[in-house]
């Protein structure tokens, strides 16, 4: 049989004669995919991507928060192909690759002590889907049927099923919450639309008076309390302060309901501490992340869990003290492998103290675009910089949806060569946090000559 010598494949496929039509692509109008086809990325190196054609981006968002040491960094980079010529896979379970192994170790000098026992997967809907297992699991075991869960408005916990029973953003979520079990959301901590009506200087955290009333009446049905520390991401950068996340933790210790941090976005430094959880002092009872563990190079998550929880599980065969669930890829020795690496990157690069800097530079050149008419918000936290687009900034309303303003911004920041990606009404920074403080102003200024070129298109439809 003729093989295939390295490259074959590819040079059979010419990827500038190919079109798009045989992709679905996520969270895409089938008819943007026409008019706006999407980028051919080829290269990426350090906080920039390269097109087919040789264009840079600058990669604003880290590639959906993933990428935190930026792409093609030496040492992930590396890692993988020294795994490369020992071992693609081998299955989990009466065995282990030697980087899955090392990755625990890693894990355990990162987390707080209590999390002591670590669950491998794919992906951060994955990790959430076995906190919510577990969290079912470990009340049946302990003879109580609890199978209710709360969480939030604006939440987002990944797109299958469970995670999304858990997830509130109507546009992703409402149709399926009518098809299957509804939990119950307490408000959502929307500093800037305070459900409490309350301002930074009078916060004191009475949004969660919704959480607590929900409590009140349920805990004894409730498995468990999952929320997004410090930042509801998807729902558009909603950050709120730490003692609104010491109050959740607060409530939940006093009704006696489980915990589930899921800090699939922000954890390994995003918010300037380790975990988000961190900003508030607290450890949860169990720990869902992801995204950045691998540096963004291959798909991998944990769900890592106190020892409490992990003693409802310690039984032999003769009992139903197992957790069933596994992937098949679960500790894939290659996405082990760049998480080990990228963890020692944590360390080497003195994650989250020495994003300090770069940050608070990100928060002050972000102040900038207040000169905006249509700003309505700039929040910061960490290495996350947002703005919150409205159509008037008195009464917040919001923009209209037909003029896709923040879409628009998207497009034409191609032509400035940056890679943005609005959420509703919201633009937001999450970039690789190896970008440097010059290179900040870079990406912040190209922003704002966007911006003025897009509004000063589209002042007058809004006007
Ligand atoms: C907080 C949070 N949880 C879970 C997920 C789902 O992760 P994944 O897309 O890897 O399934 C996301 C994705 O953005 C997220 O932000």
């Amino acid at each position: 049989m003729k093989t295939l010598a390295r490259g074959d494949l590819m040079n059979s496929v010419n990827s500038s004669a190919l079109s798009f039509d045989r992709l679905w692509m996520p969270f895409t109008y089938y008819r943007d995919t026409l008019d706006y086809p999407p980028l051919v990325i080829k290269q990426g190196s350090g906080i920039y991507i390269f097109d087919k054609d040789g264009r840079s981006y600058i990669d604003c968002i880290g590639s959906w928060w993933v990428s935190i040491f930026g792409h093609n960094h030496p040492q992930i980079t590396g890692a993988l192909r020294d795994q490369l010529d020992n071992l693609e896979h081998v299955m989990m379970a009466g065995m282990i690759s030697e980087p899955a192994l090392n990755l625990s170790h890693l894990l355990a000098e990162l987390l707080p002590k209590e999390l002591s026992r670590i669950f491998y997967s794919d992906n951060g809907s994955t990790a959430v889907e076995i906190a919510l297992k577990i969290a079912l699991q470990y009340h049946a075991l302990r003879g109580s049927n609890r199978s209710e869960f709360v969480s939030f408005d604006g939440g987002y916990h990944g797109d299958t099923l469970g995670a999304m029973s858990v997830g509130m953003i109507p546009q992703y979520h409402s149709l399926f919450h009518d098809r299957f079990k509804k939990h119950h959301f307490a408000h959502s901590p929307y500093c800037y639309r305070c459900p409490a009506n309350q301002n930074p200087s009078s916060c004191n955290a009475d949004c969660m008076d919704s959480l607590e009333k929900i409590l009140e009446l349920r805990h004894d049905h409730i498995a468990a309390c999952i929320f997004e520390p410090m930042v509801q991401g998807a729902a558009g950068m909603r950050i709120y302060p730490a003692k609104v996340l010491s109050r959740i933790f607060s409530i939940c210790k006093k009704y006696d309901i489980l915990t589930i941090a899921d800090e699939v976005a922000m954890g390994f430094g995003r918010t300037g501490t380790m975990f988000a959880c961190d900003n508030a002092g607290e450890v949860p009872d169990i720990m869902c992340l992801a995204k950045g563990l691998t540096g963004g190079y291959l798909p991998m998550a944990v769900t890592v869990v106190k020892e409490s929880v992990f003693d409802e599980f310690r039984g032999d065969y003769t009992t139903e003290r197992i957790l069933n669930h596994g992937h098949t890829f679960t500790g894939n020795p290659l996405a082990s492998s760049a998480a080990c690496a990228a963890l020692t990157l944590l360390k080497q690069y003195n994650i989250p103290s020495s994003l300090k800097k770069t940050s608070k530079i990100m928060a002050e050149e972000l102040e900038k675009f207040r000169e905006f008419e249509i700003v309505g918000d700039i929040r910061s936290i960490g290495m996350i910089g947002a703005i919150e687009l409205v159509k008037d900034r008195k009464t917040k309303e919001k923009l209209p949806a037909e003029l896709r303003i923040p879409f628009k911004i998207a497009q034409k920041a191609l032509d400035f060569g940056l890679l943005l990606r609005p959420l509703g009404n919201v633009i937001y920074f999450m970039p690789p946090y190896i970008i440097t403080a010059e290179q900040i102003k870079n990406m912040l200024f190209l922003t704002h000559c966007v911006f003025k070129e897009v509004i000063h298109d589209e002042l007058s439809d809004l006007r």
